[in-house]
């Protein structure tokens, strides 16, 4: 079926303009961009994005990253684009995303991992509706 699925480009990659680069991956995986923005998260936002996280040992040093620099947030649509969009992502940890996935070939570590993508299409639609209004989505 056709998804949408939120797609984050991190401050690791915004820093070394890595977006182009990323972007391409994504549309060569036959992902079409519906929505884009450059942004700077608040500590408030990074900290309510990830609230599923708050718990874990590593949740301020996550925020922290995410606050560090701009991000690119961005809706890509396309058929099963949730599980697709993680495909292309690669593996959380870089040490363990297979070759040829974006964070094999950019992450510099689990924190510095590029790029975060949704993890259903339920929490997509929720991630989707965190950043953009409906009318901002142009399929
Ligand atoms: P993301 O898909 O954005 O969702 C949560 C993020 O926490 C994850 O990617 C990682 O970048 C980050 N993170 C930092 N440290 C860890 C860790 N030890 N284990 C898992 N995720 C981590």
């Amino acid at each position: 079926a056709i998804e949408r699925t939120l797609s984050i480009i991190k401050p690791d990659a915004t820093r070394r303009s890595l977006t182009g680069k990323i972007n391409a991956r994504f549309e060569e995986a036959g992902l079409r961009f519906v929505a884009q923005k450059r942004i700077r998260l608040t500590k408030e936002q990074a900290e309510q994005f990830y609230s599923v996280h708050a718990e874990r040992s590593f949740f301020g040093e996550l925020v922290a990253f995410m606050i560090s620099g701009p991000v690119v947030v961005q809706v890509l649509e396309g058929e099963n684009a949730v599980a697709r969009n993680r495909e292309i992502m690669g593996a959380t940890n870089p040490a363990n995303a297979a070759p040829g996935t974006i964070r094999a070939d950019f992450a510099e570590s689990v924190e510095a991992n590029s790029v975060h993508g949704s993890d259903s299409a339920e929490n997509a639609a929720i991630e989707i509706a965190y950043f953009f209004a409906g009318t901002e989505l142009v399929g």
